[in-house]
């Protein structure tokens, strides 16, 4: 043969000279007869492929068959693959790294134990695509669609009102699917257990897990909805057999895969043997095995783009193989979830039992997902090559003295190894072949803990593992050498060598044996320090409260009844939620509970979102460059790298906008750059545009930039550094005063005065910040994520300097947006637009979550200094003098001034506000400065219990219908006695209030107290998705035409500023546009009998009626509604007073709503508002680089949202019933926006806790707790030390 093969041995020989060769990839079609010339000898000859590698990957995606050669990049992922063939564009994406499971599919694999196929969820995103031979996947699409007619999944989803902007639904569809598949009779805790991958920011999960856990084996039938099959559940039914399709009848091609790509190759290998050979062939070239490649999750630089071979190692059944004998033999791919199933299902009276304990913990590592791809051998292999990495699976595995079998070409048989020696072992070459279990008699006391910042899906602050060998005849006596391992602590740190040693022969019985333990083990951790990590106190004192756990669990009754709460962790049982509203029939469609139109769409993957749509022919891709360093001056920025990359474009900067443009996102507000012309701002600040013909060639492009700068200051990451160093804006709003608040506080007996702040929040959209421009004939079509479509608009003009009307912005729907999509999409629509204008072609922005993270705005953060005084009980006077927080957008605090005071009666106040300008990302506010203040001034009221009381006392309402408020709004449209009714409830003498003074325990609280708010509404922020299910309901009320008509597609498209007017505005303009049809049609249907609205609206165009009607509302009119809204929560939550670790055990919100236009939709948006803040007091902690301003929790890994386990347990929402609000639209009053500032309560419930906790030690001190206020903080605020750690 001729050509430029290349030799690869056996492939095909010439029966001539017997060299071998590889046919050219074009020519090669599976078992086909081929003719070619031997390139050696000349010989012609015909030959079938008969070649041990193939050099295709043949697969099947929704049924369809689908065979590639080496086309796409080796590093190419499952997710792109799917996307860009737009073979499934409801299989979404936004972390890329295992974090959000937007990008959920199914797949069926083969399973060498039951030599069937199974089904798992997977992370489309960190699959590789050339690792799906023989698989099969399904997608959103694959379950139902419009045409085929939707599944019972997609379509239960959107009946629970599952749903708000539907960025995150097919992820969750096909995360149950996966669940059905593979066990079609889950419990309602299986199926609450599963879905730790998916994050959703909207709902609050309850509505998700309601219609979820409707399809558990243990539910009960809901009335409302029709029976469904099991067979419409599962998988596709065999047409031979009738039973669920295994898979089996698909011929597999045992043979293995060879793949060459440019500057790369990739392997499959059938056996261990070729394995071995192939690593020992390419010796010289960096290689990788890759099994489930999710380790690139977590660490990017081993993703298959650094390597020149790679070996995929699925196919080696030799690794798979499980055997129970005297000691367990597990192979290396085993996943998680294998191994999982492996342990939890050993014989419980052998020498392996223990094995079941660990399934809990294994449970713990990442996520349902994680664990169906990731083995637990490349879990391994991340420790060892990433020594700080707190892996769970190198913590138990070593606490239980588990061996490695290791194997390669240079070794003989096999090595085995311990964890330890593994650690130390050089891998080149070599492979994990199985895990070596011990036996282990029940006389082995085996605990292990995980302690993380939420309840899932995270990694550990500290993990452990410990195990003794006991005589619980002998006080506890320690029979040999103990293992303690943690995590977490240090790069080196495994064993507490010194604790192990000192315990051998000891009775950890006995107290003082304890006491010493502790003392020794203090003495032996020593953790890192960084940056990224929590603080050294706080991981010295977990790792002693978790022994002290350990030693509490296993002396049992000989512990004291009060501290025996410290044995256990907090268990969850599952959640649950209950809905409380009125409605009126009389009234319906209008106060109906509706599912929203338009869910169906979201649930199927069929709605659109911008990232969706198909590139325009020529189109190229965007990336910003960021700023390394805060404040400083630009020195050179130097592209030339960049512009190497094979596919990167050009290099935008900010002297390349066009003559007459602005380099300004914000042309009629406070300016602010497009792109950086000199003075760097803060870190991550956007300095230039790489322009390439990809968005992965883009980013990575953005990254090669070389930028020098000068006059680099240290950057100022939080507001004391502002304060500090005198960094203000020009004073924003003027003090706010009411009466003398000095003069009443000079007078006053008592006062309080301290400081109170909270932290900055991301907002967490699933759908980062994208733009496409399409520059046309006379200006330019835009596609942008925005909430504020004329900001876009002008920002596009200025930079471009065109005509306004020259630009066509569409949005039809967003991902998610929570205010970080008003202002600032319109840098990414600007920058978007310059570089379409630039390379005159539709040019792709989309942010990159690490990006997205660092550049755009977050929740601004606060501090406060306060000074407060309690004499005359709830109404108190109080004076606050600072409320500062960094580079806010400033216009409209003057307005929510009014909310901060939320005390209703004659409050003296002097509030003084200042902007602090950082070195930091410019801030994206809305709505948090409203519930930050609030917060701040809520914290002056140092015990809440006191207002409760308060307000139980009062004889007559708190407020008094048209009373004047401390400031201007005057007090009405609230019916208070529900609220006060609530209260009694919840605190009555049997509740569990009572039972907290009754608490025997040390170590567990339980406090309870409500937060009891007030908002002043004057619009309120939902978006696209929120919205349309309101205007839809009032359409169809207005016409008076059945509800069934609306279309589904019915798009909500404001012209002006989105985030001021909501259905606030929306509504009513769509009640004067239902008029104008009204009245248009009315003399036509004066002369029908009795039409139908479809008769009507036939004859109206035949009488030539303009069946269209415009309306047009503008803030500062007669629509714009005042009015206040209330509510009351009350949170119970539990403490881990050891850990920290804390659980919201039930919360009962009573909120406002007037008359709800749709409760079902307006329950969802008050959960989701709730959820979202538990957040923001509780988790989503923002940690800044000291040193280069640079945010270093900038990935779904290290920052927090609320995953479906972080919802309250019982979580209650009412409505307050016949409350019409007679200045709102039809009765109602907002929500969405309003209960984000109720879930304050689960913060002052875990305040409680700790004071409790401290009470209890005789620490009872003041302290500020400043939110969000993780497990770190509250554990640390416990002032544990090891002195009460006593066990009697
Ligand atoms: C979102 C997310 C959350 C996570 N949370 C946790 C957590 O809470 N706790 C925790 O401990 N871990 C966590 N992980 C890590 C996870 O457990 C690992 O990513 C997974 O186990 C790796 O297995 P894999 O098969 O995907 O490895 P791969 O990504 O395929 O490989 C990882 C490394 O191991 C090597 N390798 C794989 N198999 C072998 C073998 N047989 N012999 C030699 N080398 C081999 C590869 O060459 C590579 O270097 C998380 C990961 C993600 C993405
Ligand atoms: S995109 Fe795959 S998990 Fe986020
Ligand atoms: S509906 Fe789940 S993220 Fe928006």
């Amino acid at each position: 043969m001729s050509g430029p093969y290349k030799l690869l041995h056996g492939l095909v020989k010439c029966p001539v000279c017997h060299v071998g060769h590889i046919p050219p990839i074009s020519t090669l079609k599976e078992n086909g007869v081929y003719a070619g010339t031997c390139g050696n000898c000349g010989h012609f000859f015909k030959f079938q492929s008969v070649a041990p590698y193939r050099s295709s990957i043949t697969f099947f995606i929704n049924g369809s068959q689908y065979t590639i050669g080496n086309e796409y990049d080796p590093a190419t992922s499952l997710n792109e693959y799917l996307r860009a063939s737009r073979i499934s564009t409801g299989t979404k994406y936004m972390c890329r790294e295992g974090g959000c499971g937007t990008c959920m599919v199914n797949a069926k694999l083969f399973n060498v134990q039951t030599q069937s196929y199974v089904n798992y969820a997977i992370n489309s995103c960190l699959c590789p695509l050339y690792m799906i031979d023989g698989w099969e996947v399904t997608t959103v699409e694959g379950i139902g669609s419009k045409q085929k007619g939707y599944h019972p999944i997609q379509q239960r989803l959107g009946d629970y009102n599952g749903t708000q902007c539907g960025f995150c639904s097919p992820g969750h569809v096909m995360n149950m699917y996966s669940l059905l598949a593979r066990n079609p009779n889950p419990t309602k805790q299986e199926v609450e257990d599963s879905f730790g991958g998916v994050v959703c920011r909207c709902t609050g999960y309850r509505s998700i897990l309601d219609a979820m856990k409707s399809f558990a084996s243990n539910s009960t039938p809901n009335p409302r909805l029709p029976p469904t099959d099991i067979e419409d559940l599962s998988s596709k039914l065999c047409k031979k057999t009738g039973a669920p399709c295994t898979g089996n009848c698909r011929p597999r091609d045992p043979r293995g895969i060879h793949m060459v790509f440019a500057g790369a190759q990739w392997f499959s290998p059938s056996t261990l043997q070729e394995l071995y050979s192939l690593m020992t062939q390419y010796k010289d070239k960096s290689q990788r095995l890759v099994f489930g490649n999710t380790a690139t999750g977590v660490y990017k630089q081993i993703g298959p783009w650094s390597y020149d071979v790679l070996f995929n190692i699925r196919g080696i059944h030799e690794l798979e193989t499980v055997s129970f004998a005297n000691l367990a033999h597990i192979g290396a791919n085993v996943s998680l979830t294998q191994l999982m199933d492996i342990f939890g299902e050993v014989d419980p009276s052998g020498g392996f039992a223990y094995l079941r304990s660990l399934v809990e913990h294994i449970a713990k590592v990442g996520h349902t997902n994680v664990r169906n791809s990731g083995s637990w051998a490349g879990n391994l292999m991340m420790k060892q090559q990433f020594p700080d990495f707190p892996s769970d699976i190198f913590v138990i595995l070593e606490a239980i003295g588990a061996q490695l079998a290791l194997g390669g070409q240079d070794i003989p048989g096999q090595e085995l190894v311990s964890l330890l020696k593994f650690m130390d072992t050089s891998m080149t070459g070599k492979a994990i072949l199985y895990m070596v279990l011990p036996q282990l008699s029940a006389s082995f006391y085996i605990r292990t803990y995980k302690v993380m910042p939420r309840s899932q899906n995270a990694f550990a602050y500290v993990n452990a593992g410990i195990v003794m060998e006991l005589d619980p005849t002998n006080n506890f006596l320690c029979k040999q050498k103990p293992s303690i391992v943690y995590g977490g602590i240090s790069k080196t740190f495994v064993h507490a060598s010194k604790t192990e040693e000192y315990l051998k022969g000891k009775q950890l019985g006995d107290p003082t044996v304890i006491k010493e333990a502790l003392n020794t083990l203090s003495s032996e951790v020593v953790p890192d320090v960084g940056p990224a990590l929590s603080t050294v106190e706080y991981r010295k004192s977990l790792a002693l409260s978790l022994f002290y756990r350990y030693v509490l669990s296993v002396l049992g009754d000989k512990v004291g009844l009060r501290f025996r709460s410290g044995a256990s962790p907090l268990t969850r049982p599952l959640s649950s939620g209950q809905q409380s509203y009125g409605t009126k029939k009389i009234e319906w469609p209008l106060t109906q509970p509706l599912p929203k139109l338009g869910s169906i769409l979201q649930t199927s993957g069929e709605a659109q979102y911008i990232t969706d749509i198909p590139p325009i022919p020529g189109q190229l891709y965007a990336s910003f460059v960021l700023s390394t360093v805060g404040n400083a001056k630009i020195q050179t920025i130097d592209p030339a790298d960049a512009l190497k990359i094979p596919g990167v474009f050009k290099f935008i900067s900010a002297s390349d906008i066009p003559e007459g443009g602005k380099n300004d996102f914000m042309p009629s507000g406070n300016p602010e750059e497009i792109l950086c012309s000199g003075q760097v701002l803060f870190t991550s600040q956007a300095l230039g545009i790489i322009v390439a013909d990809n968005q992965i060639t883009a980013d990575d492009g953005a990254k090669a930039v070389k930028v020098t700068y000068t006059d680099i200051q240290s950057p100022i990451t939080n507001i004391s550094d502002g304060i500090q160093k005198q960094s203000f804006f020009p004073k924003p709003v003027p003090d706010l005063v009411v009466g003398d608040a000095e003069k009443a506080i000079a007078n006053s007996p008592k006062t309080f005065s301290g400081t109170i702040g909270l932290g900055a929040q991301y907002h967490f959209h699933t759908e980062t910040q994208i733009s496409i421009c399409n520059p046309t004939e006379d200006g330019m079509d835009v596609w942008t994520s925005t909430q504020w479509i004329d900001g876009a608009m002008d920002a596009i003009a200025s930079v471009l300097n065109i005509e306004k009307n020259s630009i066509n912005v569409e949005v039809k729907r967003v991902g998610g947006a929570f205010g970080a999509k008003i202002t600032r999409n319109s840098q990414v629509a600007a920058g978007c637009a310059l570089a379409a204008r630039i390379m005159n072609r539709p040019v792709r922005m989309m942010l990159n979550i690490h990006d997205n993270m660092e550049m755009i705005g977050k929740r601004i953060p606060y501090y406060a200094e306060y000074q407060v005084t309690t004499q005359f009980g709830w109404d108190c006077s109080s004076r606050s003098q600072y409320s500062i927080w960094d580079n806010g957008i400033l216009s409209e605090l003057g307005t929510k001034k009014d909310d901060a005071n939320n005390s209703d009666d004659d409050t003296e106040t002097t509030q003084s506000e200042k902007t602090c300008r950082s070195a930091k990302d410019l801030a994206s506010v809305f709505l948090s400065h409203r519930f930050n203040q609030i917060y701040v001034k809520d914290s002056q009221f140092l015990n809440l219990r006191l207002v409760t009381e308060t307000l139980l006392q009062k004889g007559s309402n708190v407020v008094t219908l048209g009373t004047i408020s401390g400031v201007h709004s005057v007090l009405e449209q609230v019916a208070i006695p529900p609220f006060r009714i609530l209260l009694r409830s919840i605190f009555a003498p049997e509740s569990s209030l009572q039972l907290l003074s009754n608490l025997v325990h040390c170590w567990q609280t339980i406090p309870i107290p409500p937060v009891v708010r007030r908002l002043h509404i004057s619009g309120a922020l939902l978006h696209y998705e929120g919205l349309a299910p309101y205007c839809t309901t009032v359409l169809p009320s207005t016409l008076d035409v059945f509800f069934g008509l609306v279309s589904s597609q019915t798009r909500v498209v404001p012209l002006q500023c989105f985030c001021k007017p909501t259905h606030i505005f929306f509504c009513p303009a769509i009640i004067e546009c239902c008029q104008i049809l009204i009245t248009k049609m009315a003399p036509v249907k004066a002369k029908m009998v009795d039409p139908t609205w479809q008769q009507l609206v036939q004859k109206c165009l035949e009488e030539g009626i303009d069946l269209t009607a415009r309306y047009f509302i503008f803030p500062n009119t007669e629509y714009v509604f005042q009015y206040n809204s209330y509510g009351v929560t009350c949170t119970e939550v539990d403490l881990d007073v050891l850990t920290g670790e804390n659980q919201i055990a039930r919360v009962d919100l009573l909120y406002d709503c007037g008359e709800s236009l749709n409760p079902a939709i307006d329950v969802g948006q008050a959960e989701g508002a709730f959820v979202f803040g538990l957040g923001y007091w509780l988790m989503e902690e923002l940690k800044f680089d000291p040193k280069s301003g640079q945010l270093i929790t900038n990935s779904t890994l290290n920052y927090h949202p609320p995953t479906t386990k972080d919802i309250p347990i019982d979580f209650r929402v009412q409505f307050l019933k016949d409350a019409p609000n007679p200045v709102g639209v039809l009765r109602s009053k907002a929500v969405g926006e309003p209960p984000l500032c109720m879930s304050a309560s689960a913060m002052f419930a875990l305040k409680h806790a700790v004071e409790a906790a401290r009470q209890d030690i005789g620490k009872d001190t003041y302290f500020p707790l400043y939110a969000p206020a993780t497990v770190e903080k509250l554990q640390s605020n416990c002032l544990l030390d090891i002195s009460q750690f006593i066990v009697a």
